[in-house]
């Protein structure tokens, strides 16, 4: 039991230490080496954390837990699924110019010798999106940036690193996700891609997203919130809310190459999360 709390609270301090934990009970701090960085008193007695299931002594301990566990580590002072956002229907021509790839290995073919858009001129590799094509979360980036350009595979730089941390936090295993951005190939100089070009991208996204019909979408950052809703928007003005996007619930958080720039969004970041993760676990 203590290696799997040992193995929590190192990815919680990963993903912002303090700015996580709240009410970890003070041995646990004082073993991690925060102590002396708390910046609210300790409480008189000290909060246990909830039960953990028995871990078999030869088993190496995991933190992915049965789905649904009503112990889960990241329940604790979750936020509550809140109200509705925007309702978007997929555009009828985005849909229509889709209907054609009757797969996702069809969808990543024709993005491979697609030259819709000035991107293609710079691309090293194409980057489709990867994952489980039969996955309840789908996450959405806004394009790929030199270490996806050199391997064809979304997220897999430092902003993927903390990517897949966040994913683990909410045990839900990046194996068990698809990921995929607005557009395909890489902006120059990792700049925000130019509305013509996530025009040009977003039927392949589309069809990407119809494939899988995912439970839940998790729209990262500004650009893939916008350009999934088609609104001018700021991130303020999106999060917390659940938008439906073609009766998919959507929820928008901060990109991860934005957490590892300010680490003050770590926190509301983990709560978006852990609403995404409450929303897979709805009946629908
Ligand atoms: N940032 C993104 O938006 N997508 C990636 O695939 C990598 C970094």
């Amino acid at each position: 039991m203590a290696d799997v709390r040992r193995e929590w609270f190192q990815l919680q301090r990963d993903l912002g230490g303090d700015e996580v934990i709240f009410d970890a009970p003070m041995d646990v701090k004082a073993a991690l080496g925060s102590g002396g960085k708390r910046r609210t008193p300790p409480p008189a007695a000290p909060v246990e954390p909830p039960a953990m299931p028995a871990i078999e002594a030869s088993t190496k301990p995991k933190i992915v837990r049965p789905f649904g566990d009503p112990n889960a580590m990241w329940r604790k002072d979750a936020p509550p699924i809140p109200g509705p956002g925007l309702t978007i229907v997929p555009p009828a021509d985005s849909v229509a110019r889709g209907a054609v790839w009757a797969s996702l290995d069809a969808v990543a073919t024709e993005i491979a010798s697609c030259r819709g858009c000035p991107l293609c001129e710079g691309r090293t590799n194409t980057v489709p999106g990867e994952g489980n094509p039969a996955a309840k979360l789908m996450c959405v980036g806004e394009g790929p940036g030199e270490s996806e350009d050199l391997s064809g595979q979304p997220f897999v730089g430092r902003a993927g690193d903390l990517l897949n941390k966040i994913l683990e936090s909410i045990e839900v295993p990046r194996p068990e996700v698809y990921i995929a951005n607005i557009v395909k190939c890489r902006p120059p100089r990792n700049r925000a891609p130019l509305p013509d070009e996530r025009a040009a991208c977003l039927p392949y996204l589309h069809r990407q997203i119809a494939l899988v019909r995912p439970k839940v979408l998790l729209a990262l950052g500004g650009t893939a919130a916008e350009s999934l809703l088609g609104v001018k928007k700021t991130l303020g003005d999106l999060r917390l809310r659940v938008h439906s996007w073609d009766g998919i619930p959507l929820i928008v958080t901060y990109h991860p190459a934005a957490l590892l720039r300010n680490p003050n969004w770590k926190r509301p970041a983990w709560d978006d999360v852990r609403i995404a993760r409450q929303l897979l676990e709805l009946d629908s």
